[in-house]
C-alpha cells in the first residue's frame, strides 16, 4: 500500500471474481459483494502471514479468499446459511480449506482466542432484505436501532482485537428515499467511541461517464470509504479519568462506579478499561445535574449517537439506558463516561435493590 489517500480499482480478476453459477444462486444475484482485490492491499499492509483476520460480515468470503491467497487464516461470519454455504463452497474451488465461515452472528457464538486484523464490508442500512432473523442488519426497521446493533458487534471485536491492531471497515454513505445518508460518517463517528480513528482511504470504482440534466445532484456513487481504526495499545488516560471521578465527588454529584473500570481501581495490573461505567439514580434532578456538570467540563452529551439537550425527562429515555459523555484531551486522549440509567429494562435503583448513591470512590455499596 502507499501513501495515497485513495485506491483505484478498475477491474475485478476474473480468477478471483465470484463465479456466475454462485452468483445465480443468490436471491439477490450477490448484488452486494465485494472485490478481493479491494482487500488484499489492507490485509498486506495491516497484518503479518500466519496471523488470524476476522470478517464479522463476511457475505461471499471475498476477505477470506483475500486472506488465503495473503496467506493468513480468515475468519468469517456470515449470518444467512444460503450464503455461509456458497461461501465455503466458494472457498473450496480455491483451495483455501484452512480458511473458516462461520453461519452465525459473532455474538451468538464469539470466537475463541483473539484476532489480529479486522476487515469487513459492513451491511447497510435500508437494503430490502426478507428475513425474520432480528439480528440479520440489513433487515433494520430504522436507523438508529440498525446503528445500535452494529455498535454492539463491533463493541466484541474491539474485545477480541489484539492491542495496537487494526478494524478496517469498508462503508459508502448511500442514496436512500432520494437522499443521502450519512452512514459511512456515523458509522466512523461510531467506531471512533470504541477504537482510534487513525485514516481514511476513498476507493474509486470508475464507471462510465453520464451527462447530467441541469440542477440534478445525482452521482453515480462509484467510491466507498476504507475507515482506519486501531486499538490503542497503552492506557489512555487512567490519571486522567481517576482526577475526573474525584472531582464529580468533590462537585456532590451522584453516582456508582461499576463494571470494568470499578474493576481495575480494584486491580491496577487489569488492562486500562476502553471507558468509565457509571450508574446513576434514576432521577431526573441528579441526573441533570451530573450532566450539566460533565457538559461544564468539556464533554459532549449524546444518548445512541444523537446529542443529548439539557435537561432531559428520564420518562423519554425509556429503553434507552445509557448516556455518553465524551472528551477529547489535549494529547489527542478520549475519556468516555457511559452513565446508566436503566439495567434490564428497570430503573438502576429498583434493579440493584440496596444500592446507595453516594460520592464515594471506589464503588457505593
Ligand atoms: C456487504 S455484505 C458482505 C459482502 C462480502 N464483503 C463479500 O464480498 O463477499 C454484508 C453481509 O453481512 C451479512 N450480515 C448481516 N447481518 C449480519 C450479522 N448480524 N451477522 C453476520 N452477518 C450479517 C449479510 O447477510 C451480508 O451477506
Amino acid at each position: 500500500m502507499d501513501s495515497r489517500s485513495w485506491m483505484l480499482l478498475e477491474q475485478e480478476d476474473p480468477r478471483w471474481r465470484l463465479p456466475d453459477d454462485l452468483r445465480r444462486r443468490d436471491p439477490f444475484a450477490a448484488r452486494d459483494c465485494g472485490w478481493v482485490e479491494q482487500m488484499r492491499p489492507f490485509i498486506r499492509q495491516f497484518s503479518r502471514p500466519g496471523e488470524r483476520v476476522l470478517d464479522p460480515f463476511c457475505g461471499f468470503a471475498s476477505t477470506l479468499l483475500a486472506a488465503h491467497l495473503e496467506e493468513r487464516a480468515g475468519l468469517g461470519y456470515e449470518i444467512d446459511p444460503a450464503r455461509a454455504e456458497l461461501a465455503r463452497e466458494r472457498l473450496a474451488r480455491h483451495g483455501a480449506m484452512a480458511q473458516r465461515v462461520v453461519a452465525a452472528d459473532i455474538l451468538r457464538e464469539p470466537p475463541q482466542g483473539g484476532i489480529d486484523l479486522c476487515l469487513t464490508n459492513i451491511p447497510y442500512f435500508g437494503c430490502g432484505w426478507a428475513s425474520g432473523d432480528p439480528d440479520q442488519l440489513y433487515a433494520s426497521a430504522d436507523y438508529a436501532g440498525y446503528l445500535q446493533r452494529l455498535g454492539e458487534r463491533l463493541r466484541l471485536i474491539r474485545q477480541l482485537l489484539a492491542p495496537g491492531r487494526y478494524c478496517i471497515v469498508m462503508a459508502e454513505n448511500p442514496q436512500l428515499g432520494g437522499q443521502m445518508l450519512p452512514l459511512a460518517w456515523d458509522v466512523a463517528r461510531l467506531l471512533a467511541g470504541q477504537l482510534q480513528l487513525c485514516e481514511e482511504r476513498v476507493l474509486l470504482y470508475p464507471k462510465p461517464v453520464e451527462a447530467l440534466a441541469p440542477m440534478s445532484c445525482h452521482s453515480d456513487r462509484s467510491h466507498e470509504y476504507a475507515l482506519i481504526l486501531r486499538k490503542q495499545a497503552e492506557a489512555p488516560a487512567p490519571e486522567a479519568g481517576l482526577a475526573l471521578l474525584r472531582a464529580m465527588q468533590a462537585a456532590g454529584l451522584r453516582f456508582a462506579l461499576f463494571g470494568s473500570f470499578a474493576a481495575w481501581l480494584e486491580d491496577a495490573a487489569r488492562p486500562w478499561p476502553a471507558d468509565i461505567d457509571l450508574l446513576l439514580p434514576a432521577e431526573d434532578a441528579a441526573v441533570n445535574a451530573l450532566l450539566a456538570w460533565l457538559q461544564g467540563q468539556g464533554f459532549a452529551l449524546s444518548c445512541w449517537q444523537q446529542p443529548l439537550e439539557l435537561p432531559v425527562r428520564l420518562a423519554e429515555y425509556r429503553g434507552r439506558y445509557y448516556f455518553r459523555a465524551e472528551r477529547l484531551q489535549r494529547g489527542g486522549e478520549r475519556l468516555r463516561l457511559d452513565l446508566c440509567f436503566e439495567l434490564d429494562g428497570a430503573d438502576v435503583a429498583e434493579r440493584l435493590g440496596g444500592l446507595r448513591f453516594c460520592q464515594g470512590l471506589p464503588l457505593a455499596g
